[in-house]
């Protein structure tokens, strides 16, 4: 299963008449589900500084060609240039720090221990910083290191001992440090995909936040969701590219949205 765009989908339907309504539905449907996953993409990390991929104007994509920064190829081909990039995203990323929307899921995770599942497309820490330690990572970590090619040795050598650089490279072989992101075209984790999988496919409810659905595999968890009979809830100011899997779609950010769905005294059984 390797990292792909979506060309196909059209993200046409429009949320209920009645927001209000909507919002105490979703309450209900996740203050039942015994057990909830929720899949977050860049636009729960947008409140925290950290700007999304596609976002009109503000999304990286919109100034980056992916394919030259988040690709094998594009990294081959200009190593300094693509380091600095993530250099800086990795600084941007050290400045921010969790949201509300961040906080409400670790709060939930503490308060009913064995019943939230998060899965995230995000590179940032800010799950972990917030307290979800054992967040799915679907796309890797951005501050991770690793090895471009594999390591020549029996007993890989850690990137840590890498000649400091733009990039850093190994004195030995030359090899080059990469950040440990998947990149357009690589295989996602088997283990995270797998887990995420198996969560999605047995859930009572699926929450999906900040996130376009362009990108596969972890766009297809919806539609799992919703075949084992999940109620989804998606919330996004904009419509995405998986509305058609939600029972509920609210239109808002996360950081609003979130607290209201699932802090004590909300629907979900505090
Ligand atoms: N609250 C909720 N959603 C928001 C907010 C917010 N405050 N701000 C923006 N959004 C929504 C946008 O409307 C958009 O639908 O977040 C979504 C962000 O979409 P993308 O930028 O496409 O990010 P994501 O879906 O996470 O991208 C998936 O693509 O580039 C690759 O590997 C990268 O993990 C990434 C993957």
């Amino acid at each position: 299963m390797t990292l792909e765009a979506d060309p196909g989908a059209d993200p046409g339907a429009d949320p209920g008449a009645d927001p209000g309504a909507d919002l105490a539905a979703a309450s209900r449907a996740l203050a039942a589900a015994r057990s909830v996953v929720v899949l977050t993409g860049a636009g729960i990390s947008a409140e925290s500084g950290i700007p999304t991929f596609r976002d009109a104007l503000t999304g990286l994509w919109a100034h980056f060609d992916p394919q030259e920064l988040a690709s094998e190829p594009g990294f081959r081909a200009h190593p300094q240039r693509v380091w600095d990039w993530y250099a800086e995203r990795r600084e941007r990323m050290r400045r921010a720090d969790p949201n509300a929307a961040h906080r409400v899921l670790a709060d939930f995770a503490r308060r009913h221990p064995g019943r939230l599942t998060v899965v995230t497309q995000n590179v940032d820490d800010l799950h972990q910083r917030a307290g979800c330690s054992d967040a799915i990572r679907l796309h890797g970590d951005l501050l991770a290191d690793r090895w471009l090619d594999p390591c020549p040795r029996p007993a890989a050598c850690s990137t840590s001992r890498a000649t400091p650089g733009r990039p850093p490279r190994c004195a030995d072989c030359g090899n080059l440090v990469r950040p440990g992101v998947v990149w357009f075209g690589e295989m996602l984790p088997l283990v995270e995909i797998g887990r995420a999988e198996h969560a999605a496919a047995h859930c009572e409810a699926m929450l999906v936040v900040g996130t376009s659905g362009a990108v596969w595999p972890a766009a297809g968890l919806a539609g799992l969701a919703r075949r084992a009979g999940a109620t989804v809830v998606i919330v996004n100011p904009e419509p995405s590219e998986i509305d058609a899997e939600a029972s509920i779609r609210l239109r808002g950010r996360a950081a609003e949205l979130l607290p209201r769905l699932l802090a004590p005294g909300s629907d979900a059984k505090s």
